[in-house]
This record gives structure tokens, C-alpha cells and sequence, in this order.
């Protein structure tokens, strides 16, 4: 689509990342490389998903001021807050409304089918909270409010986004067109980005070895350190394969930050041992991410500037947020 076309024309993208502690690689890689990419094509909407940030116990010091930091990362990615609409979840009281009207067309057993909630709920068995468990309703809300025709996510998110499809097409049948029923967007490299010491398991800044992960914000020498380290195999070849976890996640990762294809990276590192390959992987990302850091080292202390472009962000979403749910309210029959 033309660069210039008007707003109204271009398909919705909506997404949104919670704040929750240093973002990944995977993040970057699975999200956030196409939200930016999807910017001059679409008409985007992308929050700090803080709302959903308390499911599990957040400090409130550090939650607050995880939440300026995803929200000055995404300017940093370069996401232009005259283009998109960029604001906190929490400022827009329209997600936690529509959430319980969802909840209300959600049922117990699909819920409780969600791998996340299977996964999160073992890991926090002390505090198994029923926002942890009613999540995907939050997220069906902050999806359906904007009528997106597409999510850009990892693929981790996948599950959710069905089930928000599945609301949708639901409350549609029994009132109408209400919701547009979105299509996730996941990219073909880099969905699944997988920790560097047990590539078994998805990279997760939740991950307590922290050399299993990297942030968007480490620096050069700390990224090139952490693809050092990285856990391979013993054959000593670049190449994918189910049995070579490991090796196939660094591809993955030079190819997803490269744009190079499997093969091609195969034969560039044709007979080349895994120390200059993992050498070239960390270079390769820390090349990518390095502008980045510098953007966000800049803009995290203008704190006036964040404040002001938060607020305007939340503006601009309420109002097709309202609109929404609105309809949506009024289609059950409540009185306005
Ligand atoms: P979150 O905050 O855990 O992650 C943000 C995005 O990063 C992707 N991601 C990964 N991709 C590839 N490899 C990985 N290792 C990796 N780790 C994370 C996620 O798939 C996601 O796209 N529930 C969501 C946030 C959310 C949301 C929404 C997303 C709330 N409301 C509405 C889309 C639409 C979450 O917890 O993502």
C-alpha cells in the first residue's frame, strides 16, 4: 500500500507488551521488529500492557518505572508517535470494562485449556490469582476495542489470540458485527526465540541465569559474552536440525537479524568452527540493537517528553476505544 494513503484506508494492527522487567531478544525478534516494521503499511495502535503486569506481584517502586521504560522503548525502536498510537493500557478504562463484558461470553473450560495459565500458575503456586487465570479475557479486550485485521506476536502469544478470535465470532453470532475477528502476524524467523542455555525453553527475561537471555539493552560487550557462552552440541557444524536445539536457535537469530536465509547462513559458515559463528551471531545483534540502547539512553531521562506523549497516546486510543465499547454495551442492552 501507497505510503501516503490516507489513515481510513490502511488495515488496523494492534499489539501490546507487558512491562515486565528487561525486554528480550525474544520480544524484540518475535514483536517488536514488526510492529516497526508494520508501521508505514498500517494504521497501528501498541501499549505497555500494564494491567496485566500485576497477575503475577509486582513491586510498585519498580512496576512504575518499568512502565516509563517499555514506553520510552518503544520510542527508542523508532515507533513515531505521530503515526501510531502509543499509550498505557491502564489509561484507557475501556480494556478493564470490556474485559468483564468478555468474561461474561468466556467459558471456565477454555480458560483453563491455556498452556500459559498451566505454565504460570505451577511456577506461582502461592499466588494463583484469578486475573492470572481470566488474562486472555484482558487481552481479547485490548485486541477487540481497536478492530484489528492483524497482531503482530510471538508465537507463545498464539493461543491467546485464538481465543480472542473465538470471543469475538461469538458475541458477533448473537449480536451482529461487533468486533472484526484479527489474524495474528507472526513472523517466519524469530517467533520463537529460545533461551542460550537451555534452548529447550523459550528466551524469558523471567529466566533466573541471565546469560540465557538478552536484553534489548545490554551493552556490545555483554550480548558478544552471552552468544560465547551459548549452550551448542559437540559436532561441530552450522547447520538446522531437530537434534542440534541449540545451534538452530543461533541460526534462527542471525537469520531473523539478517535477513539471511538457513542456507545461506549454512554456507557462509560452511567448515567454520561454532566460535566464529557465535562470535558473528553476537556481533550481528549487538550491531542490530546498539542504536537502540543509544535512542533510549537519551530519551528514558526526559521524563516531560514521555508524560506528554503517553497522554496525548491514550487520547488519541480512548476515543476509538469508547466507540467500541460502547457499541458493544449497548448490543447487550445496557442503558446509556
Ligand atoms: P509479552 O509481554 O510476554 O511479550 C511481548 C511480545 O514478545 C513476544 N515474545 C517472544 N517472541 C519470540 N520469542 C520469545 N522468546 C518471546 N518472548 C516474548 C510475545 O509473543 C509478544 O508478542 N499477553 C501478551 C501481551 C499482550 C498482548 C495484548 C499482545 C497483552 N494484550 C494484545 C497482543 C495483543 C504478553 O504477555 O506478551
Amino acid at each position: 500500500m501507497c505510503e501516503n494513503a490516507p489513515v481510513e484506508n490502511k488495515k488496523k494492527v494492534l499489539s501490546c507488551i507487558q512491562p515486565s522487567g528487561m525486554l528480550t531478544l525474544g520480544n524484540y525478534l518475535g514483536a517488536l521488529k514488526n510492529w516497526v516494521a508494520m508501521e508505514n503499511e498500517f494504521d497501528c495502535t501498541y501499549a505497555v500492557a500494564d494491567l496485566h503486569a500485576i497477575t503475577v506481584r509486582q513491586e510498585p517502586a519498580k512496576l512504575r518505572a518499568q512502565i516509563h521504560s517499555t514506553f520510552a522503548l518503544l520510542l527508542a525502536l523508532g515507533l513515531d508517535p505521530e503515526k501510531s498510537t502509543l499509550f498505557i493500557q491502564s489509561h484507557v478504562p475501556e480494556h478493564a470494562a470490556l474485559s468483564w463484558l468478555l468474561s461474561c461470553y468466556t467459558q471456565f473450560g477454555e480458560l483453563s485449556r491455556m498452556t500459559q495459565f498451566k505454565d504460570k500458575s505451577a511456577k506461582h503456586a502461592d499466588n494463583v490469582n484469578v486475573g492470572l487465570f481470566s488474562y486472555p479475557t484482558l487481552m481479547a479486550a485490548d485486541i477487540l476495542l481497536y478492530k484489528p485485521d492483524f497482531v503482530p506476536v510471538g508465537a507463545d502469544q498464539k493461543q491467546h489470540l485464538e481465543i480472542a478470535r473465538d470471543i469475538a465470532v461469538r458475541f458477533n453470532n448473537i449480536y451482529g458485527d461487533v468486533f472484526t475477528v484479527p489474524e495474528p502476524y507472526i513472523p517466519k524467523t524469530g517467533a520463537r526465540v529460545m533461551s542460550l542455555q537451555d534452548p529447550t525453553k523459550k528466551m524469558s527475561k523471567s529466566d533466573e541465569n541471565a546469560n540465557s537471555w538478552v536484553a534489548i539493552l545490554d551493552d556490545r560487550d555483554t550480548i558478544i559474552r552471552k552468544f560465547k557462552r551459548a549452550v551448542t552440541d559437540s559436532e561441530a557444524c552450522v547447520r538446522v536440525s531437530e537434534t542440534k536445539p541449540g545451534i538452530s536457535n543461533l541460526i534462527a537469530i542471525y537469520s531473523a537479524v539478517t535477513g539471511k536465509s538457513f542456507e545461506e547462513v549454512e554456507r557462509e559458515f560452511d567448515g567454520k568452527g561454532y566460535g566464529d559463528f557465535k562470535l558473528a551471531v553476537g556481533e550481528a545483534v549487538a550491531d542490530e540493537l546498539a542504536p537502540i540502547k543509544a535512542e533510549y539512553d537519551r530519551i528514558i531521562t526526559d521524563k516531560k517528553l514521555l508524560e506528554d506523549l503517553y497522554k496525548s497516546g491514550a487520547e488519541r486510543a480512548e476515543r476509538v476505544a469508547r466507540k467500541t465499547y460502547l457499541k458493544a454495551m449497548k448490543k447487550v442492552g445496557f442503558v446509556l
